[in-house]
């Protein structure tokens, strides 16, 4: 699935199992507000291993420029991931139904040293805020994505400075 057909794709998220879309539509959410072209793909570390590799060993000559990749349990993807290409790999732990997704969280944070994983919080804060530093990442190098991301944080900060004005809930 592609956001926009003859666009060049600059970011890939991929997600264990279907599973894990509750949480991940949150990246997609982020990327699309953004007109981000990207595209989203069940890619599983253990059921799906050479399809895994492929997609991080072509992710470069591709174009992608930031992988975000959610997974739960044991979570290896986004490390496995990382393992075969040095596009930029954002973890998400997505919640598991026993550890809540700490298991998650501890699989993909405690990367050793010499492969990076940049890790969000679990869950949905985590899924946007992984798309939102991938946003970043590229805006670096696209001042008019620069300017989206600065209007993005203008707004969330009016936002919050509103929960207080006289007339709001708590003001
Ligand atoms: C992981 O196993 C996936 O990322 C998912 O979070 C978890 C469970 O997968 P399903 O059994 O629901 O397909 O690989």
């Amino acid at each position: 699935m592609t956001s926009k057909p003859d666009v060049q794709v600059l970011v890939g998220v991929v997600m264990g199992s279907s599973s894990d879309w509750e949480v991940m539509q949150h990246s997609v959410a982020v990327l699309r507000e953004f007109d981000v072209a990207h595209e989203v793909r069940v890619v599983s570390a253990h059921r799906m291993p050479d399809e895994m590799f492929e997609y991080a060993a072509n992710a470069r000559a591709r174009g992608l420029r930031a992988i975000v990749a959610g997974a739960g349990g044991a979570a290896h993807l986004p490390g496995m991931l990382a393992a075969k290409t040095i596009v930029p790999v954002f973890g998400v732990p997505v919640p598991s139904k026993y550890l809540r997704g700490e298991d998650s969280l501890m699989s993909i944070v405690q990367m050793p040293r010499g492969v990076p994983v940049a890790c969000f919080a679990i869950g949905e804060s985590g899924a946007a805020n992984a798309a939102l530093h991938a946003i970043a990442t590229i805006a670096t190098a696209d001042p008019e994505l620069a300017a989206r991301l600065e209007g993005f944080r203008a707004r969330q900060t009016e936002a919050a400075r509103a929960m207080t004005l006289p007339g709001s809930a708590l003001g």
